[in-house]
């Protein structure tokens, strides 16, 4: 299959495309290079530069690849940035994605997967969250991905383009980012590797559904291939404590530093899971990687590259 990833570039999109290089898929990686890395790139897919924004340049290469499958991670991620400049986030997360599925009509692509969240979808909901909830987006991010879905909705009814949305839980492995705001063991581990504190806002008692990147990626690997049309949870249903993840990579790392706690982000979810059983059900997805061993993994990377 011919696939064109946007944001391939990026932290979970620059694995998904090693994944489907892989298994032999050809593919062709979009990204403006914004927050993710050249040196993210497989060297097998073919790379070019390119903001989903500018609706002519990504038509243009839409129209003259031709995708049979179109993976769509490039979005703008900050959810706190969102609410300060929701213009922007709309911009990059609503309009690029019109840009895109307007082009994939005209080329006749026939399946898209997108990358959306289950941690900003369901607001103060009960844990852990189903698709069968309603979803009650707190963010101009949350619902800028919910936006997206009723888009990708709209073009599977009216225009037969199939799609699957995966609703992951906090996403953490290999390559990903420390400016961003959502990724707290990559931002966590930045600053331990530098001897300084990691910061812990409010109590610490906040709980995440922490979720290893090479399971979010299998997830992509079965969307491309599924009859199912929808949503779909991606996460493990497990809660950690953002105290948990602390002295986790604390003694992981091998070091002695003392929690150090900060103000609460204003506005900021108690809890979050995600129950993960219908893609288990649909796509016979599981989780592999538990949380010690995604850590393991992780800090392993994070010394190497150190
Ligand atoms: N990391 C998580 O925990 C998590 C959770 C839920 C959903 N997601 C979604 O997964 C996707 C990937 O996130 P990530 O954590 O890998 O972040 P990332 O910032 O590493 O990846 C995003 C990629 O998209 C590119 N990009 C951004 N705006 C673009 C634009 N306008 N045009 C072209 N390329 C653009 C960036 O350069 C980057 O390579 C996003 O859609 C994000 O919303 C991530």
């Amino acid at each position: 299959m011919k696939i064109l990833v946007t944001g391939g570039a990026g932290f979970i999109g620059s694995h998904v495309v090693d994944a489907y290089v892989a298994i032999g898929h050809e593919v062709l990686i979009v990204d403006n290079l914004s927050t993710g890395q050249r040196a993210n790139l497989n060297p097998k897919a073919k790379f070019i530069e390119c903001d989903i924004v500018d609706q002519k340049k990504i038509q243009k290469i839409i129209l003259e690849e031709k995708p049979d499958a179109i993976n769509h991670h490039a979005a703008h991620i900050q959810v706190g940035y969102s609410v300060k400049n929701p213009q922007f986030d709309a911009q990059n997360n609503i309009i690029g994605l019109l840009n895109i599925m307007e082009a994939a009509k005209k080329a006749g692509v026939k399946r898209v997967v997108m990358a959306a969240t289950g941690g900003a979808m369901y607001g103060n909901k009960k844990t852990p969250f189903t698709e069968q909830m309603k979803e009650q987006p707190l963010s101009p991010y949350g619902i800028s991905k919910r936006a997206g879905e009723l888009y990708l909705n709209y073009y599977h009814e009216i225009h037969q383009i199939h799609y699957v949305s995966l609703r992951y839980s906090n996403v953490y492995g290999p390559r990903q980012n420390s400016h961003g705001e959502s990724g707290v063991i990559a931002i966590f581990l930045e600053a331990l590797g530098e001897g300084k504190p990691a910061i812990i806002n409010g109590n610490g008692k906040h709980t995440r559904d922490y979720i290893y990147v090479s399971d979010v990626v299998m997830a992509n690997v079965l969307a491309l291939e599924t009859y199912f049309v929808g949503e779909l949870n991606i996460g493990t249903g497990i809660e950690t404590s953002t105290n948990e993840v602390f002295d986790k990579l604390v003694s992981e790392l091998g070091i002695d530093m003392p929690r150090e706690y900060g103000p609460e982000r204003i506005g900021e979810q108690v809890t979050s899971s995600l129950d993960a059983s219908k893609a288990r059900e649909i796509l016979d997805w599981h989780v592999r990687i538990n949380f010690d061993e995604g850590v393991k993994r992780t800090v392993a990377w994070f010394k190497n590259k150190a």
